[in-house]
């Protein structure tokens, strides 16, 4: 531990340096970053003031939470349940451990997504299946006109969806959230929809164990895609063709090694046909768009 002043003395710049070591010895990766993120929203200044502000004093219930977060963090939660929220697609989006955490590669289906609905006519219908936060739902509400429904089987999870819509300020006629398994809240609506996107739990069940520390921070039900990580998918692909419109996409992210698994899945239904998967950032192939035949 460095030598440290008196709390009321505590300098910014003396606070980073504690931090840093603090989860270095932890063994949390990119220790500088976390520990100035954490601290400058402690502060409430964005991180590259830190360093213009490193003699500048904190207050002592400052220098207390910031060691409150710092263990919290070296004990591996999720930098963003710390921060309770993330930036997705531009949006900040409440987190919190009741939630999955979006992940950039998800933006790659809303890039998708805007692109379809650009052709569309008139005000479209778009689902997204297993919401989590709501950011695939809400960052199309925001960015299109189409009526967005969203469906989790998590009722905690529509919780914080429904809170970011109102942070969004989006029109309450905009999104409408659906809580039940997969289909089942649409059984009685006869909704054709445009769209149907969804990013479902797929991690193979006995790969769970081996997550790092900070993902078995995220609800369980986020993360487990059964036997093989590909339940959901079974499951949407079989039912899509029932509540997509004519030319209507079912648009999935899937996870490493997936792509096969999926092909096959779309090749074995009649009413679908496979039309592109685009690749992450990484090159890995992560996105399937899938048309209603
Ligand atoms: C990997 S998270 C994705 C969350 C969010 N859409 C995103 O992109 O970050 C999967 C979500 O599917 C939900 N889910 C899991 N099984 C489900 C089911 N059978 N029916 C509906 N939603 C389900 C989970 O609660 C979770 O919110």
């Amino acid at each position: 531990m460095l030598p440290l002043k008196r709390v009321e003395q505590r300098e910014i710049g003396d606070a980073i340096k504690f931090g840093i070591s603090f989860l270095k010895r932890k063994g949390i990766a990119e220790p500088r970053l976390n520990a100035e993120t954490l601290l400058a929203y402690l502060i409430g200044k964005e991180r590259f003031t830190l360093y213009i502000n490193e003699k500048k004093h904190l207050k002592s219930w400052q220098w207390n939470s910031y060691r409150h977060l710092l263990k919290r963090r070296g004990g591996f939660v999720p930098l963003q349940y710390l921060l309770d929220s993330v930036n997705f697609f531009g949006f900040d989006f409440v987190v919190n451990k009741k939630v999955f955490i979006p992940r950039p590669e998800t933006e790659i289906l809303i890039e998708t997504a805007l692109i379809k609905l650009k052709k569309a006519k008139g005000r479209v219908k778009v689902l997204d299946l297993g919401t989590g936060c709501g950011n695939i739902a809400l960052s199309l509400a925001k960015l299109s006109r189409a009526e967005v429904y969203a469906i989790d089987i998590s009722k905690s999870a529509l919780a914080v969806a429904k809170r970011n819509s109102q942070r969004l300020r989006i029109r309450e006629k905009r999104v409408h959230f659906l809580q039940g398994d997969c289909f089942e809240p649409l059984k009685k609506k006869r909704i054709a929809f445009q769209l149907i996107l969804s990013s479902p739990p797929y991690i193979p069940r006995d790969r769970l164990a081996a997550l790092s520390e900070e993902i078995k921070f995220e609800p369980k039900i986020a993360l487990d895609g059964g036997e093989d990580g590909l339940d959901l998918f079974r499951r949407i692909i079989e039912k899509a063709h029932l509540f997509l419109g004519k030319d209507g996409y079912l648009i999935l992210e899937m996870g490493i090694n997936q792509s096969v698994a999926i092909k096959n899945l779309v090749k074995s239904n009649k009413s679908l046909s496979l039309k592109d998967i685009i690749p992450d950032y990484q090159g890995i192939e992560r996105v399937a768009i899938i048309k209603n035949k």
